[in-house]
């Protein structure tokens, strides 16, 4: 695959005509960050088969194997205030879900913030950056990991990763899955350019399963335990804990059960 043939697979009007295919690369949010600086264009997508540096949440690092996934970045530009900057990577989990549903007719759930699961597996996470100069918005980088045709996982996270694959036993078109996500994307986009950023969380909660349950939410070495109760407007988790409500903006949710 280069450019030309994964472009001439797209069907949106923005995202993704202007795409860089790199074979490998340290990680595709490096490179798109560099390219926000250059003034790279809304919509702009750097995709890549294998990342040598692919970075996850909190640090992590994103492995995968080279030519079996999708690993991509898309830079986008919206207008909005910067309280809502949380919601960009439930815009991206929204758009991947919707995605997978409509292509391959399964259901993932979004797991609250970023990760994209089937059953109790992951197969997909996002990173979302935000670049600013002198507190203006330049852009965000918005990272995404999806797990197409791997079979085989590292140890350390064989029981809790899936692959799209392995859930649905045959070979899996990317480049298929890669158009339409981006449309998705676009298409919730368009709608956050016309003020309309309210509908992502009003989706995105149709792929949940957290709510009314007991969580704990693990920040960095601190605890927090309580019921799951909604999404707030900036996109960050409300839970009721013994000593009222709590909103989360980060962590890693657990559902106790
Ligand atoms: C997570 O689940 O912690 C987020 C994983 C995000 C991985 C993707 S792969 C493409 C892009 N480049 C990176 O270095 N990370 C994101």
């Amino acid at each position: 695959m280069n450019s030309n043939e994964i472009q001439s697979s797209l069907t949106t009007n923005l995202f993704g005509r202007n795409l860089i295919y790199m074979s490998t690369v340290d990680s595709t949010n490096q490179k798109a960050k560099l390219l926000i600086k250059e003034g790279a264009i809304s919509g702009t997508v750097i995709i890549a088969d294998e990342q040598t540096a692919g970075r996850g949440r909190l640090n992590r690092i994103w492995v995968s194997e080279p030519g079996k996934n999708l690993l991509f970045s898309v830079i986008i530009k919206p207008t909005i205030a910067n309280e809502q900057i949380g919601l960009i990577s439930l815009y991206a989990g929204l758009a991947v879900a919707k995605a997978i549903e409509e292509t391959l007719q399964i259901k993932p759930v979004c797991k609250w913030p970023n990760d994209l699961l089937l059953g109790k597996k992951k197969f997909c996470g996002v990173l979302s950056e935000a670049i600013f100069d002198d507190n203006e918005l330049k852009g965000i980088v918005v990272g995404i990991g999806i797990n197409v045709n791997q079979l085989n996982f590292p140890e350390e996270i064989r029981e809790k990763t899936t692959s799209l694959k392995k859930e649905l036993g045959r070979e899996i078109d990317r480049f298929k899955v890669l158009n339409c996500v981006l449309n998705k994307m676009e298409y919730y986009y368009n709608k956050i350019q016309k003020g309309s950023i309210n509908l992502i969380i009003k989706e995105w909660v149709h792929y949940t399963t957290i709510f009314g349950k007991k969580i704990s939410v693990k920040q960095n070495r601190e605890e927090i335990r309580g019921i799951a109760l909604r999404l707030a407007e900036d996109g960050g988790l409300v839970i009721s804990t013994a000593k009222g409500e709590l909103k989360i903006l980060a962590g890693d949710v657990t559902i106790c059960f």
